[in-house]
């Protein structure tokens, strides 16, 4: 039987990161196939990201191992088996700004000293012969032998990869999960929009839209670390994606605008903090969970339980308290998502947002901006000018009276479905804990 989701991972591993590939792997194949981790720079520089994706392979078999030595059958982790994902490189930098990085929460290493703690659970070197070189040049070194059997590296930049599937597979049958910065999906968008949107769905951890943002006020890390990316992606949701597009000022990747007519509108589902901040994994909860399993030998509970530990203690030394610690679960979230998506508890916003980026704000950059006035849409559809050689006149409105910057106008502005409810911010650690451990 086809699983029912089949879906691309663009990530920046980091913690939470890791939890979400693990959750995703651990699923059914019948719930889920991975067909590719795309891997992005973000919550620590790329190459540590990309030593993270196949640090987790090499774990994961050994706990399969272990798991079979011991008897423990519990059928989980049938997605790995079943399936063998691509991981492939993707952008080791922003399309125009400063790389930012998180290494303060995630560790500098992305996994809170994982590595240097556990060497045994870390991947040889040769590894780094699998990928073409971050310059995204082939390296020349030949490819070892079949690295692993759980995954097949790639040596295609990842948003060409990203198009090649959604070229190659039926429309609508991909979803891309995207939980780190949206750089790569912005890129893949940006070469080939009319294969890009034969995606089914797009899945964006990312946002702070009634909520403070996490890395500045206002902006929450992964549309910090990108927003002209994030801006030219939400602008593909629009009936006229010119009238959010972001100004351009630098253009490194000489980035064209999107052709006037597109085939249709992205389906874009946004998981910002304001829905993934209460989902939290309780420290007490994981060590109850993983004691026995740590006695016993299991590699996947020493791995995770160095870099949890880390990450508790990180949470405990920014909040000043010595309780029990909850960890956040936001990019977790998304795959919990591809899993029960079935269930009626998730809901969206009744009618999709209007949700655009800032881009060039100095205190603002990366904020979702919402139009909260009650004010009535225009009933007719209004005309639009752009002049994108002209960074800070990028698009004319006509002018409407009162509707500044179109937001009053219905065929402006972008559609966001912003998720809103899940089956449970009170169950989601205990499940996520049972699909890992069980
Ligand atoms: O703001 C939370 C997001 O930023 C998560 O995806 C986390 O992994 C970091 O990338
Ligand atoms: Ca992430």
């Amino acid at each position: 039987m086809a699983p029912k989701n089949r879906i691309i991972i663009d990530t920046d591993p980091g913690v939470d990161d890791v939890l979400a590939l693990l959750l995703a792997l651990s699923a059914s194949p019948e719930e889920l196939e991975v067909a590719m981790i795309s891997v992005t720079y973000g919550n620590v520089p790329l190459q540590s990201c990309l030593r993270n994706v196949v640090a987790l392979f090499h774990v994961l078999e050994k706990e399969l191992s272990w798991r079979e030595s011991v008897g423990k059958t519990s059928g989980a982790y049938g997605a790995l088996r079943a399936f063998k994902p691509i991981v492939a490189v993707g952008a080791s930098h922003p399309l125009e700004d400063e790389e930012i990085i998180a290494d303060y929460f995630h560790g500098a290493d992305g996994l809170h000293g994982v590595h240097a703690a556990h060497p045994h659970l870390s991947p040889d070197d040769t590894w780094r012969s699998l990928f073409a070189d971050i310059a995204g040049e082939p390296s020349e070194a030949a490819l070892p032998p079949s690295y692993s059997s759980f995954f097949t590296p790639s040596k295609t930049p990842s948003h060409q990869e990203m198009l090649r599937i959604l070229r190659e597979e039926p429309e609508d049958t991909i979803t891309i999960v995207a939980v780190g910065p949206l750089t790569n999906v912005a890129l893949a968008a940006a070469e080939d929009p009319e294969t890009f949107l034969r995606v089914k769905e797009l899945v964006v951890m990312g946002g702070a839209v009634g909520v403070k943002g996490n890395a500045t006020p206002t902006a929450e890390f992964n549309c910090y670390a990108d927003a002209i990316a994030a801006a030219r992606v939400f602008a593909l949701t629009s009936p006229v994606p010119a009238s959010t597009m972001p100004p351009v000022f630098n253009n490194l990747h000489n980035l064209a605008p999107y052709p006037a007519k597109l085939p249709r509108r992205l389906k874009l589902s946004l998981f910002p903090l304001d829905i993934t901040t209460p989902h939290e994994l309780r420290q007490r909860a994981f060590d109850d969970k993983i004691k026995s399993l740590l006695e016993s030998g299991s590699p996947l509970a020493q791995w995770t339980n160095t870099f949890l530990t880390g990450t508790f203690n990180q949470i405990k030394a920014m909040l000043g308290q010595a309780s029990d610690e909850g960890l956040s679960l936001h990019d977790p979230l998304c795959i919990w998502y591809m899993l029960t998506r079935d269930d009626p508890a998730w809901k969206p916003v009744a009618k999709p947002e209007d949700i655009r980026i800032e881009t060039c704000g100095q205190w603002t950059k990366g904020m979702h901006v919402v139009d909260r006035r009650s004010r009535l849409k225009a009933n007719e559809e209004t005309t639009i000018e752009t002049h994108p050689e002209d960074p800070l006149d990028a698009v004319k409105f006509d002018e409407v009276p009162g509707d500044t910057l179109g937001w009053l106008s219905v065929n402006k502005g972008n559609r966001i479905n912003r998720i809103v409810a899940s089956p449970g911010e009170d169950i989601f650690g205990t499940v996520l804990l049972q699909r890992l451990f069980d």
